[in-house]
């Protein structure tokens, strides 16, 4: 092979590099856009939440807790209780997600919107004492909410405080956490064993609410 020879064929190489990445790229962010015209109609059109599809906010939630979750779904590890009426619906619809792919996509298209902020629906709590409970929460969730994905622990600044509530409520019965194929859930629910009674768990949602941006 002549050098000039070789060096147009390493030419041709970086022009097809640069075109195909980019291009790719874009491809797989279309493709999370238009897979998102489905979570839409219950997580609403910016990912802010509707509380009559029980759906929560889901917009600019991280990458990996998006993805770790609708895995769960789809392989039914997680929203197969009897009694998870949210579960139960958002179990479906996992598995119009078909591969991996599909669902890094879509994933990745959540992670880029703004995030929520919600207003407080729940009177009450005292964000005082909710600040007391909350350090051990913070352990796995971040001082600020932020999240901590090394204890896998999602953000929970900037979710509804009636998912927070729901969500609670069902590690402490069960609903969620009670599945041995799912060791984080059942983890988060002996730490939802903390919170004694109802009063207790507004209070720290109190404060979470308080964290919101
Ligand atoms: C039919 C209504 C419905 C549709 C459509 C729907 N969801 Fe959901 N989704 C829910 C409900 C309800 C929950 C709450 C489950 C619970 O209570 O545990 C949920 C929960 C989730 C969660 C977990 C949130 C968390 O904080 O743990 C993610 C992630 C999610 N949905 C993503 C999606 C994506 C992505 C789509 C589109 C491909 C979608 N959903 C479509 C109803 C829906
Ligand atoms: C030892 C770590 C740890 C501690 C401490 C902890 N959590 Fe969690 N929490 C987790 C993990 C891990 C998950 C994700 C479970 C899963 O895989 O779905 C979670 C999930 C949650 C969820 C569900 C979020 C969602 O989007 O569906 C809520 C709400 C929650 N935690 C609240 C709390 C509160 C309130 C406290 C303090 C009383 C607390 N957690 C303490 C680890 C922890």
């Amino acid at each position: 092979m002549t050098r000039k020879l070789a060096a147009t064929i390493a030419m041709l190489a970086c022009t097809v590099l640069s075109l195909t990445a980019p291009a790719a790229h874009a491809e797989d962010d279309a493709r999370g856009e238009r897979l998102f015209d489905l979570c839409k109609q219950c997580h609403g059109p910016a990912g802010e939440g509707m509380a009559l599809s029980l759906a929560p906010a889901i917009a600019g939630l991280d990458l990996w807790y998006v993805e770790m979750q609708l895995t769960k779904f789809k392989q039914g590890v997680r929203g197969l209780h009897a009694d998870d009426l949210g579960g139960l619906r958002m179990y479906p619809m996992s598995q119009w997600l078909e591969n991996e792919e599909d669902i890094n996509a879509v994933s990745t298209y959540v992670a880029s919107l703004p995030k929520a902020s919600p207003h407080s629906t729940i009177e009450g709590g005292d964000a005082k004492a909710g600040a007391a409970a909350y350090t051990l929460c913070a352990t796995c969730h971040g001082v600020k909410g932020e999240g901590n994905q090394v204890m896998n622990g999602p953000p929970l600044a900037g979710m509804n405080d009636w998912y927070l509530m729901t969500t609670l409520q069902k590690f402490k019965d069960g609903v969620r956490g009670g599945n041995s194929a799912n060791p984080t859930e059942m983890m988060m629910r002996g730490m939802a064993m903390s919170l004694t009674d109802e009063q207790a768990m507004k209070n720290v949602i109190a404060h979470i609410m308080t964290l919101n941006k």
